[in-house]
């Protein structure tokens, strides 16, 4: 099993951009936890983070061709605005679960929406970067049909 964790703009800076939110742990951190979480339940990961929507649309359309099981994706600013985003996993269909490290339901009222989560079979919010272990059990019981 293979699956796909993408991080949009400024998650590069986690453990400088607003820790009291966002927590002190760096970008590699997350890379090393999410993949050491997948790697000891036998699931292999992929991880691309970008500034840049049309970045982020490639990296969701080539997931297809690269016959990815699974998506976690933490869309970051573009949760709020991003059509393309939400066009993009509605093309591809494959499974993908929204993750949010902080409790965006708490915060801004721009950020109660989120473009993305009609094409997400669940969305995780306020659990920092365990969110997304919840994201791939959520995916692994999903494909596992449990
Ligand atoms: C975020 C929440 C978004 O509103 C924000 O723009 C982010 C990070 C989160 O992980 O809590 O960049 O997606």
């Amino acid at each position: 099993m293979k699956f796909l964790i993408i991080n949009g703009p400024n998650l590069n800076l986690l453990g400088i951009r607003e820790p009291k939110i966002y927590g002190s742990n760096t970008y590699q951190d997350l890379v090393e936890y999410v993949s050491d979480f997948c790697a000891q339940r036998g699931v292999e990961t992929e991880f691309v983070q970008s500034n840049h929507e049309g970045d982020l649309v490639d990296a969701i359309q080539k997931a297809y061709f690269d016959k990815v099981d699974g998506i976690i994706i933490n869309p970051a600013a573009y949760t709020h605005t991003s059509v393309a985003l939400l066009d993009a996993l509605k093309s591809v269909q494959i499974p993908t679960v929204e993750v949010h490290i902080s409790k965006v339901e708490e915060r801004e009222e721009f950020r109660q929406v989120s473009y993305l989560r009609p094409a997400c079979i669940r969305t995780i919010t306020g659990h920092g970067f365990a969110g997304y272990s919840m994201a791939a059990v959520a995916l692994m019981d999903h494909l596992s049909g449990r």
